[in-house]
């Protein structure tokens, strides 16, 4: 992410800052990778290190189905009903040891303020709309929105209605533009997919100077504990620096289109350790003599894929709908179903609208997908006699 800054900053790092009354603001550096990856400077009201009480709340399950067959999925998560909110209602699917995909339909606000330390995320908002307040400022989202949030980062989603269908993809590595799509300033080329007013950073600093108790449940080890600070956490009167949530609008990826069909890569939208993100959107199709519009079958020998379906427009996919997820697991070869490459050939468009995780290690499924499984999707390749 490129630099930002918001509120209040003295001239330089590492000096003296000063409130009204002559008292010093708390430094912090937010730190990545170390002292060696992007980071930011805050300055706070209070303390960062003062707690008034802190407790254990457990650990957070992640029941992985250890042994069974290889074979294609087909999830629908339209089955799901809404429960809990953002973070306590997320249900997770599947996941290796690089990344794990939540899906959440979020029935209620947050309560208290969440950090996520175990891993960046990338919350997919499908529908609804609200704001990110965290404490580097505000983003307003919307429907078809990436919020991108650093881990470290207290925040808390506020929701203008409910409920809203959400994708919670936490990455244990740190979550990057593809380096492809940058020059070495790290400037967006002019072949990337986005430019940088397409990356909405916070707008607004929130500072509240308020000495009373607020809890921020902190996921750290695969475990939730609950914080309570004798203040609130948005107690930071300025930052500047490379780490900061943001929010992307898969709208506002340009889809680069080819004469021929042109391969999963030129869809990437983020780039995390073991594991990439892409976005189908709407586009125009293939337009050499005879091209086919869909994708030819493929094995992805070492990568396994997810895609969840924004809506049922998906080309070279049947019996999928909105809030569908496919899983096309690395080691078998996946493609259109009987009779979808013909179906194909005279349209000039595509409106799908899909996100997809691509995985360079297995992924396992965990056992509260099996209850929103379609089991027979394997099935849908086979020829009808
Ligand atoms: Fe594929």
């Amino acid at each position: 992410m490129r630099y930002h800054h918001l509120g209040e900053l003295p001239r330089k790092h590492h000096i003296a800052f000063r409130k009204a009354d002559g008292s010093l603001y708390a430094e912090q550096l937010f730190s990545t990778i170390g002292f060696s990856g992007p980071m930011s400077t805050m300055y706070h009201i209070n303390l960062p290190t003062e707690v008034s009480s802190f407790e254990d709340r457990g650990a957070i399950k992640r029941d992985y189905i250890e042994e069974e067959p290889l074979r294609h999925r087909h999830f629908k998560t339209a089955k799901m009903k809404p429960h809990g909110d953002a973070v306590n209602g997320r249900v997770l699917l599947m996941g290796n040891h690089e990344c794990e995909w939540n899906q959440v339909y979020v029935a209620e606000q947050m309560k208290t303020f969440f950090k996520n330390t175990d891993g960046d995320e990338i919350l997919f908002i499908h529908d609804g709309k609200g704001e990110l307040q965290s404490m580097f400022g505000t983003v307003k989202f919307r429907e078809g929105d990436y919020l991108v949030i650093p881990r470290g980062t207290i925040y808390k989603l506020q929701f203008e209605t409910l409920p809203v269908r959400m994708l919670a993809i936490v990455s244990y590595g740190p979550v990057s533009i593809p380096r492809r799509y940058r020059n070495e300033y790290g400037q967006l080329l002019e072949h990337a997919p986005y430019k940088e007013r397409d990356f909405r950073a916070p707008s607004e600093l929130v500072t509240i100077d308020e000495r009373k108790p607020h809890e921020v449940l902190i996921r750290s080890r695969h475990r939730l504990t609950s914080y309570i600070h004798p203040y609130h956490p948005f107690d930071i009167v300025g930052w500047d620096g490379y780490v900061f949530p943001y929010a992307f609008n898969i709208n506002d990826f340009q889809p680069i289109t080819g004469a021929i069909h042109m391969p999963p890569p030129i869809h990437q939208t983020f780039d995390g350790n073991g594991f990439v993100i892409c976005s189908f959107c709407p586009r125009m199709l293939d337009y050499y003599p005879d091209a086919i519009k869909i994708p030819y079958n493929h094995s992805n020998i070492d990568s396994d894929e997810v895609l969840y379906y924004c809506n049922d427009k998906f080309g070279s996919r049947k019996g999928i709908e909105e809030g569908s997820i496919t899983m096309h697991p690395l080691g078998i070869p996946h493609g259109p179903q009987p009779g979808a490459v013909e179906a194909s050939m005279p349209h000039t468009r595509t409106e799908e609208l899909a996100v997809m995780l691509d995985t360079f290690h297995a992924l396992k499924i965990a056992k509260n997908a099996l209850s929103i499984e379609d089991p027979d999707y394997w099935k849908s390749w086979q020829a009808k006699s």
